[in-house]
């Protein structure tokens, strides 16, 4: 008999469920006896003791489905090791759960924040396999996270709708992608969308150089200009505060994103009238592309593996276009950041794209 527990924490993204539905198929098609129990909203559940015997037909009928079926929630790491409002020590609870079920391992889907307390239950004694989720593909050890290629394509259908509208208006647009603090959705969105200009935090802006970039759209005779900004784009400026110093700005900052900032400045600059659209969180929601639902459930087949082969300690990555293991203690804690000088870049320069350096 093996006893696994699974759980699903943090923001969620597409493919949490098609996922899941790998782990079990795998587990279950396997000459194993298993048991698989699930924890309710992420680390809550494993802290509280809530959770559910799951059975075959739990992981039925989902592969389609967005969301995830166990629910999720974010207990952030900076507290982890501090007692809740009720004294409870969340770590202790947490192997203490684990050991009353007898569990030979956790499976854990989730992103950085995640990552670190995945890798903390580990040093702990615990087993843990994870699986990478996120739609800002900011994980480090794997070249792509299961959420990201779907939330690519709802943020390319947004800007492609402002595109039209856009154009018969001849009117400037901001399109405000999500992505934390890395650019890999805005980069992947912006080209796919066309998007004239993009703004990531990996490559602070220079306001006149985007400025320039429409007032040159604009006597090349092109009506209308489409910006992709990451909701964690920077001004140069803004680069050299310390990050104490931007959160004081951000907390005291009059707009409610990045974006509205940055069209005020260009209204200012360049006289047009700027708009702003942020699809937000329906980056995260509905069904997962077919894209998604493979790569997951690969993903989760490999989970599946190394439990059967008792390997534990790892995130199942994506590099080269091989499954690989990564060891937790590397991807605790590391963002995967756009490079400035990656190719793709490069190549989107190439294209026109400004990206206001
Ligand atoms: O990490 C996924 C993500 O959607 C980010 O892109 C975004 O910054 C954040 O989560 C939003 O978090 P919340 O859903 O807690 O507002």
């Amino acid at each position: 008999m093996i006893r696994i527990g699974m759980l699903t924490s943090g923001g969620d993204c597409q493919a949490l469920n098609a996922a899941m539905r790998g782990v079990a198929k795998t587990m279950y098609n396997s000459r194993e006896d298993v048991e698989i129990y699930g924890f309710l909203n992420g680390y809550q559940g494993l802290i509280y003791g809530r959770f559910r015997l799951l059975s075959y037909a739990d992981f039925s009928g989902i592969l389609t489905e967005g969301g995830t079926f166990l629910g999720s929630s974010r207990t952030p790491y900076k507290t982890i090791r501090e007692p809740d409002e009720n004294g409870l020590d969340k770590v202790a609870a947490m192997k203490q759960n684990y050991h009353k079920l007898q569990l030979d391992c956790l499976v854990i889907l989730g992103g950085n924040g995640t990552h670190k307390t995945a890798n903390l239950l580990r040093e702990e004694g615990l087993n843990v396999v994870t699986l990478p989720k996120t739609i800002d593909n900011d994980l480090w050890g794997t070249d792509m996270t299961f959420g990201f290629q779907s939330a690519v394509d709802v943020a390319t259908d947004a800007i492609d709708r402002i595109h039209t509208t856009a154009a018969s208006h001849g009117r400037v647009f901001i399109v405000e992608v999500m992505g934390h603090k890395v650019g890999w959705l805005t980069l992947n969105a912006g080209m796919a969308g066309g998007a004239d200009i993009i703004l990531i935090p990996e490559i602070p802006y220079d306001i006149d150089k985007v400025a320039a970039k429409i007032r040159e759209r604009h006597d090349r005779g092109s009506r209308f200009t489409i910006l992709a900004v990451a909701e964690g784009a920077i001004s140069r400026e803004d680069a050299k505060l310390s990050k104490k110093d931007y959160r004081k700005k951000q907390e005291n900052s009059k707009y409610p994103s990045v974006s509205y900032e940055i069209a005020d400045r260009l209204s200012k600059k360049c006289g047009f009238d700027v708009r702003v659209t942020v699809p937000g969180h329906t980056q995260r929601g509905g069904t997962p592309c077919p894209y998604d639902r493979v790569f997951a459930s690969r993903l989760g087949s490999e989970a599946a593996k190394m439990i059967l082969k008792r390997e534990f300690g790892y995130m199942v990555g994506y590099k080269n276009r091989e499954m690989v293991k990564v060891p937790l203690e590397d991807v605790a804690g590391k963002l995967k950041m756009v490079d400035p000088k990656a190719s793709i870049v490069e190549e989107a320069k190439m294209l026109g794209i400004c990206f206001g350096d």
